[in-house]
């Protein structure tokens, strides 16, 4: 007697199962983007787009997250935009399930040095509890790829003569920013070696480019230069950053994602130390600002010196370089704000914050919004 496969399964089971197999039939990956609506993670949406997968953005929109910087890319179907916390367990479990989550990027975190100095708890709450959440869900459901952004701070601080950190210098975080993201590759490591999850850490060194919120010290220093206010340099300014434009970084990460082996961990960078005050002086000029905006403030408490990076490893396994100069990527970031005045007024203003309140309230939890 022939028998009915929804008679077996129910109705709704059947509907589940034919939408999920027609989705997944159409996008072979879906790669969730946790904390997408940020800096790199928008990004990394654009450049995951121009390949055949679907994107499925979930972020909380704190105040760094913002739906502008993803603006023309959702569209409700090759991308999707869900709102809420990596910390939700059935919210990230549910985001799963509904979109056949194949392959995980978490992007999602507390990111600013500054701010984990006034305040850690957010920083651990979603760094590092936010990301165990994160794994156990991406093995519960059976998740093929699992890739951690992390940062080159959790090695901690140079001097000026050290050698540039390497993939497996030992990790000597110093803020509580990077503590709490070394404590997260930790754990990472901790789920291929327990549990045998397919996940990678990638490290990378100061990003620059458009969408960096204007608390960082590239966009920052843009802003106020273009709107001649002043430019606060931490200590003597002699600090050093190594810096990648986030494309670099971002063609990096889909690398990694595609051809990187459970518990790789790889290492970006761009090639490209240069002091605080080097980068504040060009900015300076890009922008035909006065460089007496410029001036010495108060240092950052516990302030690393210097952070260097040899991607000769990365160069060698994923034959990734970086190919952007950093005086060219500057001089087109400086002309991205200049042209996007609307996009960091709109934030300076607090007006964005008022729109997402309004546009998209934060969903209970457990509901995809
Ligand atoms: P960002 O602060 O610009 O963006 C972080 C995003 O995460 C925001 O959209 C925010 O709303 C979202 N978010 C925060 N808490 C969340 C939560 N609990 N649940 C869901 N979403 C949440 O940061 P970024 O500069 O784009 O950094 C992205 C990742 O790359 C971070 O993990 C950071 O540690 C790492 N990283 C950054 C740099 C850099 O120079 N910016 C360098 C190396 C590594
Ligand atoms: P930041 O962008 O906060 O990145 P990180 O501290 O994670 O490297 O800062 C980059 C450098 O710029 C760092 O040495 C601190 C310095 N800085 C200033 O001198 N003034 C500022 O207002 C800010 C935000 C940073």
């Amino acid at each position: 007697m022939a028998v009915s496969v929804t008679t077996l399964l129910g109705h709704n089971v059947v509907r589940s199962v034919v939408l999920l197999t027609s989705l997944s039939l159409s996008f072979v990956k879906t790669v969730l983007v946790t904390g997408g609506a940020g800096f790199i993670g928008s990004n990394l949406v654009r450049h995951l787009l121009r390949t055949p997968v679907r994107v499925v953005v979930l972020d909380a929109l704190t105040y760094a997250g913002n739906l502008a910087n993803l603006d023309g890319v959702i569209d409700g179907e090759r991308c999707v935009f869900v709102r809420g916390t990596i910390g939700d367990r059935s919210l990230v479990a549910k985001t799963v399930t509904t979109y056949a989550v194949t392959h995980l990027v978490n992007c999602a975190a507390e990111s600013h040095v500054d701010r984990s100095i006034h305040d850690s708890r957010p920083f651990l709450e979603t760094n590092i509890m936010g990301t165990q959440v994160l794994l156990d869900v991406a093995r519960e459901m059976g998740i093929q790829r699992f890739l951690q952004m992390s940062t080159d701070e959790v090695y901690g601080s140079l001097t000026a003569t050290d050698e540039p950190f390497s993939t497996y210098s030992p990790l000597r975080p110093s803020s509580p920013y990077s503590a709490s993201k070394a404590a997260a590759d930790m754990l990472v490591g901790a789920a291929v070696h327990t549990h045998g999850l397919h996940a990678i850490v990638t490290r990378c060194s100061n990003n620059y480019g458009p969408y960096q919120f204007p608390e960082k010290f590239i966009p920052l220093m843009i802003v106020n230069a273009l709107s001649q206010g002043p430019l606060p340099i931490y200590g003597d300014g002699r600090q050093v950053r190594d810096w990648i434009h986030v494309d670099d970084h971002c063609r990096g990460v889909m690398l990694a994602l595609e051809h990187g082996n459970a518990g790789d961990v790889f290492l970006f960078g761009g090639n490209a130390e240069r002091s605080n005050l080097d980068v504040v002086t060009r900015i300076v000029q890009l922008t035909g600002a006065s460089a007496s905006l410029i001036r010495h403030v108060d240092d950052r408490p516990g302030h690393d010196r210097r952070y260097a990076v040899n991607t000769s490893d990365v160069e060698h396994t994923l034959g990734w370089k970086p190919i952007i100069p950093f005086e060219e990527g500057l001089e087109d970031t400086v002309r991205w704000y200049a042209e996007h005045s609307t996009w960091w007024q709109a934030i300076l203003s607090g007006e964005y914050r008022t729109y997402v309140e309004q546009t998209y309230p934060a969903p209970s939890a457990g509901q995809p919004s």
